[in-house]
């Protein structure tokens, strides 16, 4: 039996295509197996597409939806029905945090309810992350878990798009930018360029891909690299962009990954 599961706090997520009795059965030996699960939600293929938030309903155990997750030391409140989150990007959320130096002035485009900056703020307290979110309850929860995580001052949550809010304020001001939504990764990465400040730094861009199914790293290499050569001539960029790290995140679907890419960025173009 093929079923997709991942746990956020003491709720299961479970996705697959078999019948519902089997479902049941599943769910009911999880529930009764595993005491820190207490509820488990269904997922249908649907994802909201601003927002990234997936389709769930109720399926078994107490009809409770807010949890409480925890991660590498950090405690994030959300709900997995009105926001988006994934505990597969923990060990992305420990590589950022790991690379940060102290004072770095940071800026968190797209932050849900906080994982990526107060990851961050708690390794490298003396950095700043402004942390901008468009979904109201996301940002609600983002509000709630930078008190939880004693991140005051650290991390400063903004409501709205993101695009708007960083041509107003952060032109020529950052260290570091943090762009985790594929989704809108070639478009945001013109203006995140402009948000660094004189124009370099560094910039995680998450993108995702159709890499096929006889992936490997050679042609995960090639396959940014034409990307970014496609933006970077589409935007008309004048910038020296040198890719650090490529990783692959996570699979999407059998075909497309979710790549992580760090890219340096310097003025002038040689
Ligand atoms: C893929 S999620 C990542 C959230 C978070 N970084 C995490 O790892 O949990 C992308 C987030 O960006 C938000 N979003 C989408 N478009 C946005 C925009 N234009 N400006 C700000 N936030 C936006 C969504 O609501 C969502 O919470």
């Amino acid at each position: 039996m093929k079923v997709i599961s991942e746990q956020i706090g003491h709720i299961l997520i479970i996705r697959s295509n078999e019948d519902l009795c089997k479902l049941r059965n599943f769910a009911e030996e999880q529930l009764s197996k595993k005491k820190h699960i207490r509820t488990v939600l269904l997922q249908t293929n649907k994802v909201s597409k601003e927002e990234r938030v997936p389709s769930l309903r109720y399926f078994m155990g107490e009809k409770k939806f807010e949890t409480i997750h925890t991660e590498y030391g950090c405690k994030f409140y959300l709900n997995p029905a009105k926001v988006f989150f994934s505990p597969r990007l923990s060990f992305e959320r420990q590589r950022i945090a790991n690379e940060v130096n102290k004072n770095e002035k940071i800026i968190n485009f797209f932050s849900g309810v906080g994982p990526f900056s107060i990851c961050i703020a708690k390794k490298v307290p003396s950095s700043v992350i402004h942390s901008i979110e468009l979904n109201y309850a996301a940002y609600q929860y983002m509000i709630k878990n930078i008190e939880v995580n004693k991140c005051n001052n650290k991390v400063i949550p903004y409501l709205g798009d993101a695009l708007e809010i960083v041509k107003k304020q952060f032109i020529n001001y950052a260290d570091r930018i943090i762009l985790p939504l594929p989704m809108l990764a070639d478009k945001a990465l013109p203006l995140a360029i402009k948000s660094l400040s004189n124009e370099e730094g560094i910039i995680h861009w998450q993108i995702s891909e159709y890499v096929g199914k006889k992936e490997n790293k050679n042609d995960l290499g090639k396959i940014v690299r034409q990307r970014l050569e496609r933006v970077v001539k589409e935007s008309k960029l004048k910038n020296k962009i040198i890719i650090q790290l490529i990783r692959k995140i996570r699979s999407l679907s059998p075909n497309i990954a979710h790549i992580a890419v760090d890219l340096r960025v310097e003025k002038t173009k040689v």
